[in-house]
């Protein structure tokens, strides 16, 4: 198996989704083939668990119901697409993966870290992001941006500026934990400054 799995993760209205598909462009002029992917979603299951999680009101599900809805779309969005993805050597890009639920589930709704681990290598049996790219953002400008584009899936916004600052700190506790696997991206530069940090960081990961 010759495909990369490549995460990125952060707060709301980092520009994760822009990054994306100019990391996928990028990769693709040099001739790799890229699947971009989301969670929660990416099957056609577990998009339908996402609309779940993300739409209502902010206290429809307590946390730990919250943490099985994420590893349940999860375990089908590895099996139906990443896992055949990478089968077939192609580099799969996803828009938050684990990362997310101990970040929004653990330090944000307070499930303890050791729970989310527990269901993580229970159902995921290790399998991991070889490449985690963090996009570190001031929690006002990122909630502004989500504000200004959100529709109905704005279920996490509404938690409050308190919760964001927490799962800003945990992002980067997270990197700290993993610095192998993860890189930070200061998301405050331009589109064209953070495409290239983060080209800069796939580059030296795999030697391309
Ligand atoms: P976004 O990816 O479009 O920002 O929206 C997905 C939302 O779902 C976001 O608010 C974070 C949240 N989420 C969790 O709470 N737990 C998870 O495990 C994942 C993947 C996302």
């Amino acid at each position: 198996m010759t495909g990369r799995f490549i995460t990125l993760e952060g707060g709301e209205g980092t520009g994760k989704s822009t990054q994306i598909r100019r990391l996928a462009a990028a990769l693709e002029k040099k001739g790799i083939a890229v699947l971009c992917t989301r969670e929660p979603g990416g099957s056609p299951g577990a998009e339908e668990i996402r609309t779940l999680m993300v739409e209502g009101e902010p206290g429809r599900w307590d946390a730990v119901t919250e943490t099985l809805l994420a590893y349940a779309a999860r375990v089908d969005h590895v099996a139906r697409t990443i896992g055949p993805a990478l089968l077939a050597d192609r580099w799969v890009i996803s828009d938050r993966f684990n990362d997310s639920t101990f970040a929004y589930q653990g330090v944000g709704r307070g499930l303890a870290r050791e729970t989310i681990r527990r269901i993580d290598s229970a159902v995921l049996d290790d399998f991991a992001p070889d490449l985690t790219l963090i996009l570190d953002l001031d929690v006002k400008t990122g909630l502004q941006r989500a504000l200004a584009r959100s529709g109905a899936e704005n279920r996490f916004e509404k938690f409050g500026v308190e919760f964001h600052e927490k799962l800003r700190q945990a992002f980067l506790d997270i990197a700290k934990r993993s610095p192998e696997r993860c890189r930070v991206i200061d998301a405050s530069g331009t589109e064209e400054q953070v495409a290239e940090a983060i080209f800069t960081a796939v580059s030296r990961r795999f030697d391309l």
